[in-house]
Protein backbone atom coordinates (compact mmCIF):
# COMPACT_ATOMS: atom_id res chain seq x y z
CA UNK A 1 0.00 0.00 0.00
CA UNK A 2 1.26 3.43 -0.91
CA UNK A 3 2.49 5.56 2.28
CA UNK A 4 2.60 8.44 0.88
CA UNK A 5 -0.08 11.67 0.45
CA UNK A 6 1.39 13.90 -1.51
CA UNK A 7 0.49 12.67 -5.30
CA UNK A 8 -3.22 14.55 -6.79
CA UNK A 9 -4.09 10.47 -6.31
CA UNK A 10 -5.97 9.72 -2.77
CA UNK A 11 -3.46 7.05 -1.67
CA UNK A 12 -3.48 5.19 1.47
CA UNK A 13 -1.86 5.41 4.60
CA UNK A 14 0.06 1.90 5.81
CA UNK A 15 -1.91 -0.39 8.01
CA UNK A 16 0.90 0.35 10.32
CA UNK A 17 0.26 4.02 9.93
CA UNK A 18 -3.55 3.59 10.25
CA UNK A 19 -3.12 2.14 13.12
CA UNK A 20 -1.10 5.03 14.87
CA UNK A 21 -2.95 7.92 13.55
CA UNK A 22 -6.44 6.13 14.18
CA UNK A 23 -5.03 5.16 17.93
CA UNK A 24 -3.98 8.91 18.48
CA UNK A 25 -7.90 9.91 16.78
CA UNK A 26 -9.20 7.41 19.08
CA UNK A 27 -7.20 8.63 22.40
CA UNK A 28 -8.03 12.65 21.40
CA UNK A 29 -11.76 12.26 20.71
CA UNK A 30 -13.58 8.93 21.50
CA UNK A 31 -13.79 8.30 16.96
CA UNK A 32 -13.63 5.25 16.55
CA UNK A 33 -11.93 3.95 13.25
CA UNK A 34 -12.10 0.20 12.62
CA UNK A 35 -9.44 -0.89 9.89
CA UNK A 36 -11.14 -1.05 6.61
CA UNK A 37 -11.25 0.16 3.10
CA UNK A 38 -13.74 2.61 3.74
CA UNK A 39 -11.47 4.12 6.94
CA UNK A 40 -8.24 3.96 4.52
CA UNK A 41 -9.79 6.05 2.04
CA UNK A 42 -11.35 8.24 4.17
CA UNK A 43 -8.12 9.03 6.37
CA UNK A 44 -6.54 9.29 2.92
CA UNK A 45 -9.17 11.93 1.72
CA UNK A 46 -9.39 13.66 4.85
CA UNK A 47 -5.46 14.19 5.32
CA UNK A 48 -5.45 15.70 2.09
CA UNK A 49 -6.28 18.89 3.67
CA UNK A 50 -3.12 19.13 5.84
CA UNK A 51 -0.68 19.60 2.58
CA UNK A 52 -1.35 23.05 2.87
CA UNK A 53 0.41 22.80 6.48
CA UNK A 54 3.40 21.43 4.94
CA UNK A 55 2.25 17.72 5.78
CA UNK A 56 2.77 15.50 2.68
CA UNK A 57 3.23 12.10 4.00
CA UNK A 58 1.76 10.20 6.75
CA UNK A 59 5.19 10.05 8.06
CA UNK A 60 5.68 14.03 8.11
CA UNK A 61 2.41 14.00 10.46
CA UNK A 62 3.27 11.17 13.03
CA UNK A 63 6.77 13.11 13.33
CA UNK A 64 4.85 16.20 13.92
CA UNK A 65 2.32 14.71 16.40
CA UNK A 66 5.26 12.93 18.05
CA UNK A 67 7.55 15.69 18.88
CA UNK A 68 4.01 17.42 20.22
CA UNK A 69 3.28 20.23 17.61
CA UNK A 70 -0.42 21.26 19.07
CA UNK A 71 -1.07 23.11 15.60
CA UNK A 72 -0.90 19.85 13.79
CA UNK A 73 -2.43 17.99 16.01
CA UNK A 74 -5.38 20.04 16.17
CA UNK A 75 -5.81 20.40 12.44
CA UNK A 76 -5.48 16.44 12.21
CA UNK A 77 -8.40 16.61 14.73
CA UNK A 78 -10.38 18.80 12.67
CA UNK A 79 -9.37 16.82 9.63
CA UNK A 80 -10.82 13.63 10.87
CA UNK A 81 -13.57 15.14 12.10
CA UNK A 82 -17.08 14.57 10.60
CA UNK A 83 -18.94 18.18 10.88
CA UNK A 84 -21.93 17.21 8.34
CA UNK A 85 -24.84 19.27 9.84
CA UNK A 86 -28.07 21.13 8.59
CA UNK A 87 -30.46 23.82 10.27
CA UNK A 88 -33.39 21.65 12.36
CA UNK A 89 -31.59 18.21 11.42
CA UNK A 90 -34.49 16.24 12.97
CA UNK A 91 -37.06 18.71 12.93
CA UNK A 92 -39.73 16.81 15.68
CA UNK A 93 -37.02 17.03 18.24
CA UNK A 94 -37.82 21.02 18.18
CA UNK A 95 -41.00 20.67 18.37
CA UNK A 96 -40.41 18.05 21.37
CA UNK A 97 -38.10 20.77 22.88
CA UNK A 98 -41.37 23.75 22.44
CA UNK A 99 -43.33 21.78 23.85
CA UNK A 100 -41.23 20.25 27.14
CA UNK A 101 -39.99 24.48 27.89
CA UNK A 102 -43.35 25.74 27.33
CA UNK A 103 -45.06 23.27 30.57
CA UNK A 104 -41.88 23.52 32.71
CA UNK A 105 -42.12 27.31 32.55
CA UNK A 106 -45.77 27.30 32.40
CA UNK A 107 -45.71 24.85 36.12
CA UNK A 108 -43.81 27.82 37.46
CA UNK A 109 -45.60 30.19 39.81
CA UNK A 110 -47.35 33.44 37.84
CA UNK A 111 -44.62 36.08 37.91
CA UNK A 112 -41.48 34.23 37.73
CA UNK A 113 -38.93 34.35 34.73
CA UNK A 114 -36.75 31.34 34.90
CA UNK A 115 -33.45 30.87 33.14
CA UNK A 116 -33.69 28.23 30.69
CA UNK A 117 -29.95 26.23 29.81
CA UNK A 118 -29.45 24.32 26.97
CA UNK A 119 -26.42 22.74 26.03
CA UNK A 120 -25.49 21.95 22.49
CA UNK A 121 -22.54 19.89 22.97
CA UNK A 122 -21.47 18.62 19.39
CA UNK A 123 -22.25 22.06 17.94
CA UNK A 124 -20.36 21.82 14.71
CA UNK A 125 -20.31 24.94 12.33
CA UNK A 126 -23.61 26.23 14.56
CA UNK A 127 -26.81 25.41 12.55
CA UNK A 128 -28.10 23.14 15.50
CA UNK A 129 -27.62 25.92 18.06
CA UNK A 130 -28.77 28.79 16.08
CA UNK A 131 -31.83 27.00 15.39
CA UNK A 132 -32.40 26.14 19.01
CA UNK A 133 -32.17 30.00 19.38
CA UNK A 134 -34.58 30.55 17.15
CA UNK A 135 -37.14 28.28 18.51
CA UNK A 136 -36.45 29.93 21.69
CA UNK A 137 -36.65 33.20 20.78
CA UNK A 138 -39.92 32.58 19.02
CA UNK A 139 -40.94 30.79 22.19
CA UNK A 140 -40.36 34.18 24.84
CA UNK A 141 -44.02 35.64 23.01
CA UNK A 142 -45.88 32.55 24.76
CA UNK A 143 -43.69 32.36 28.16
CA UNK A 144 -40.97 34.35 29.55
CA UNK A 145 -38.19 32.72 30.60
CA UNK A 146 -34.15 33.79 30.01
CA UNK A 147 -32.58 31.10 27.14
CA UNK A 148 -28.91 30.42 27.70
CA UNK A 149 -27.84 28.41 24.84
CA UNK A 150 -23.97 27.16 25.17
CA UNK A 151 -22.51 25.36 22.40
CA UNK A 152 -19.06 23.45 22.39
CA UNK A 153 -17.32 21.37 19.85
CA UNK A 154 -14.14 19.66 19.74
CA UNK A 155 -13.00 21.21 16.42
CA UNK A 156 -11.40 24.68 16.25
CA UNK A 157 -12.35 25.01 12.99
CA UNK A 158 -15.85 24.38 12.69
CA UNK A 159 -16.40 26.82 15.99
CA UNK A 160 -14.82 29.68 13.97
CA UNK A 161 -17.31 29.17 10.94
CA UNK A 162 -20.15 28.70 13.55
CA UNK A 163 -18.86 32.41 15.27
CA UNK A 164 -18.67 33.93 11.94
CA UNK A 165 -22.76 32.91 11.55
CA UNK A 166 -22.48 33.56 7.74
CA UNK A 167 -24.36 30.58 5.91
CA UNK A 168 -24.95 30.28 2.05
CA UNK A 169 -28.67 29.95 0.03
CA UNK A 170 -28.16 26.07 0.21
CA UNK A 171 -27.77 25.55 4.15
CA UNK A 172 -30.62 27.70 4.90
CA UNK A 173 -32.73 25.83 2.76
CA UNK A 174 -34.07 24.07 5.97
CA UNK A 175 -34.82 27.60 7.84
CA UNK A 176 -38.35 28.52 7.99
CA UNK A 177 -39.36 31.21 5.87
CA UNK A 178 -40.81 33.04 8.73
CA UNK A 179 -37.07 32.68 10.63
CA UNK A 180 -35.19 33.35 7.55
CA UNK A 181 -36.86 36.48 6.99
CA UNK A 182 -36.92 37.83 11.34
CA UNK A 183 -33.49 36.66 12.18
CA UNK A 184 -30.95 36.84 9.39
CA UNK A 185 -29.83 39.54 7.41
CA UNK A 186 -29.10 38.73 3.56
CA UNK A 187 -26.22 40.40 1.29
CA UNK A 188 -24.65 39.62 -2.15
CA UNK A 189 -21.00 38.93 -2.44
CA UNK A 190 -18.92 37.15 -5.24
CA UNK A 191 -22.07 36.86 -7.25
CA UNK A 192 -23.83 34.38 -4.27
CA UNK A 193 -26.76 35.26 -1.50
CA UNK A 194 -25.44 34.97 1.99
CA UNK A 195 -27.31 35.16 5.21
CA UNK A 196 -26.09 36.47 8.82
CA UNK A 197 -27.36 36.06 11.67
CA UNK A 198 -28.56 38.46 13.39
CA UNK A 199 -26.90 39.55 16.46
CA UNK A 200 -30.72 38.98 18.64
CA UNK A 201 -29.64 35.34 17.95
CA UNK A 202 -25.97 35.13 18.31
CA UNK A 203 -26.24 37.05 21.45
CA UNK A 204 -28.07 34.06 22.78
CA UNK A 205 -25.30 31.61 22.20
CA UNK A 206 -21.88 31.25 23.70
CA UNK A 207 -19.60 29.09 22.00
CA UNK A 208 -16.25 27.28 23.39
CA UNK A 209 -13.91 24.39 22.79
CA UNK A 210 -15.08 20.94 24.41
CA UNK A 211 -13.54 17.73 24.30
CA UNK A 212 -16.35 15.30 25.64
CA UNK A 213 -13.97 12.85 26.43
CA UNK A 214 -12.57 14.86 29.24
CA UNK A 215 -14.25 16.43 32.97
CA UNK A 216 -17.72 18.13 32.95
CA UNK A 217 -16.54 21.37 34.71
CA UNK A 218 -19.66 23.42 34.60
CA UNK A 219 -20.98 25.66 37.17
CA UNK A 220 -24.76 25.02 36.63
CA UNK A 221 -26.90 21.98 35.94
CA UNK A 222 -28.55 22.05 31.91
CA UNK A 223 -32.22 21.82 31.48
CA UNK A 224 -31.41 20.19 28.21
CA UNK A 225 -28.82 19.04 26.36
CA UNK A 226 -28.85 18.29 22.58
CA UNK A 227 -25.76 15.99 22.21
CA UNK A 228 -26.96 14.45 18.68
CA UNK A 229 -24.87 12.05 15.99
CA UNK A 230 -22.06 12.16 18.09
CA UNK A 231 -22.22 9.49 19.74
CA UNK A 232 -22.41 7.10 16.86
CA UNK A 233 -18.66 7.75 16.21
CA UNK A 234 -18.10 6.47 19.91
CA UNK A 235 -17.55 2.78 21.40
CA UNK A 236 -20.16 1.47 23.67
CA UNK A 237 -17.72 2.34 26.66
CA UNK A 238 -17.54 5.50 25.59
CA UNK A 239 -20.76 6.53 24.67
CA UNK A 240 -21.49 5.13 28.35
CA UNK A 241 -18.85 7.74 29.85
CA UNK A 242 -20.49 10.57 28.12
CA UNK A 243 -24.20 9.80 28.70
CA UNK A 244 -22.68 9.41 32.54
CA UNK A 245 -21.27 12.30 32.71
CA UNK A 246 -24.21 14.44 31.06
CA UNK A 247 -26.56 12.98 33.76
CA UNK A 248 -23.95 14.45 36.25
CA UNK A 249 -24.77 17.89 34.44
CA UNK A 250 -28.87 17.30 34.00
CA UNK A 251 -31.06 19.21 36.18
CA UNK A 252 -33.27 16.54 37.44
CA UNK A 253 -36.55 16.19 35.52
CA UNK A 254 -34.09 17.85 32.27
CA UNK A 255 -33.86 16.19 29.03
CA UNK A 256 -31.23 14.68 26.32
CA UNK A 257 -31.77 14.79 23.16
CA UNK A 258 -29.51 12.06 20.85
CA UNK A 259 -29.29 11.75 17.30
CA UNK A 260 -32.23 9.47 16.26
CA UNK A 261 -29.68 6.21 15.83
CA UNK A 262 -28.17 6.51 19.23
CA UNK A 263 -30.74 5.07 21.53
CA UNK A 264 -29.21 4.72 25.55
CA UNK A 265 -32.20 2.82 26.26
CA UNK A 266 -31.65 0.73 29.60
CA UNK A 267 -27.56 1.96 29.76
CA UNK A 268 -28.89 4.51 33.02
CA UNK A 269 -32.27 3.44 34.61
CA UNK A 270 -32.69 7.35 35.55
CA UNK A 271 -32.77 7.71 32.16
CA UNK A 272 -36.73 7.44 30.64
CA UNK A 273 -37.69 7.19 27.37
CA UNK A 274 -39.77 10.47 26.66
CA UNK A 275 -39.72 10.37 22.81
CA UNK A 276 -38.09 9.36 19.65
CA UNK A 277 -34.34 9.69 21.11
CA UNK A 278 -35.26 12.20 23.82
CA UNK A 279 -34.73 11.48 27.50
CA UNK A 280 -35.78 12.47 30.95
CA UNK A 281 -33.78 12.23 33.49
CA UNK A 282 -34.93 10.66 36.70
CA UNK A 283 -32.33 9.95 38.93
CA UNK A 284 -33.52 7.46 41.87
C1 LIG B 1 -21.87 14.95 12.62
S1 LIG B 1 -21.52 16.38 13.56
C2 LIG B 1 -23.09 16.60 14.39
C3 LIG B 1 -23.48 18.05 14.45
C4 LIG B 1 -24.86 18.31 15.08
N1 LIG B 1 -24.91 17.88 16.44
C5 LIG B 1 -25.96 17.67 14.28
O1 LIG B 1 -26.56 16.69 14.76
O2 LIG B 1 -26.25 18.12 13.16
C6 LIG B 1 -20.50 15.68 14.86
C7 LIG B 1 -19.68 16.73 15.60
O3 LIG B 1 -19.13 16.12 16.77
C8 LIG B 1 -17.86 16.70 17.00
N2 LIG B 1 -17.08 15.81 17.87
C9 LIG B 1 -16.49 14.63 17.56
N3 LIG B 1 -15.83 14.14 18.62
C10 LIG B 1 -16.04 15.01 19.64
C11 LIG B 1 -15.60 15.05 20.99
N4 LIG B 1 -14.84 14.09 21.54
N5 LIG B 1 -15.98 16.11 21.75
C12 LIG B 1 -16.75 17.09 21.23
N6 LIG B 1 -17.18 17.12 19.94
C13 LIG B 1 -16.82 16.08 19.17
C14 LIG B 1 -17.29 16.87 15.61
O4 LIG B 1 -16.26 17.82 15.57
C15 LIG B 1 -18.52 17.27 14.79
O5 LIG B 1 -18.62 18.67 14.64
Amino acid sequence: MAANASSNRHSAPSESEFFKLSAILKRLTGINLPLNEKNLALMSSRLLKLRNEGIFSYRDLLTAIESHDNRILHLFVSAMTTNTTHFFREEEHFQILTRLIKDQVQSLPRGSQPDIRVWCAASSTGEEPYALAMVLHDLQNQCIFTPKILATDVDFKVLAKARTAIYSEKQVENVPPGFLDKYFTRFQEDGARWYRVDDSLKSMVQFGRFNLLKNYPFRYKFDVIFCRNVLIYFERETVQYVIRQMTQVLQPGGHLFLGHSEAVAGMFPGLKRAGPAVYRWEPT
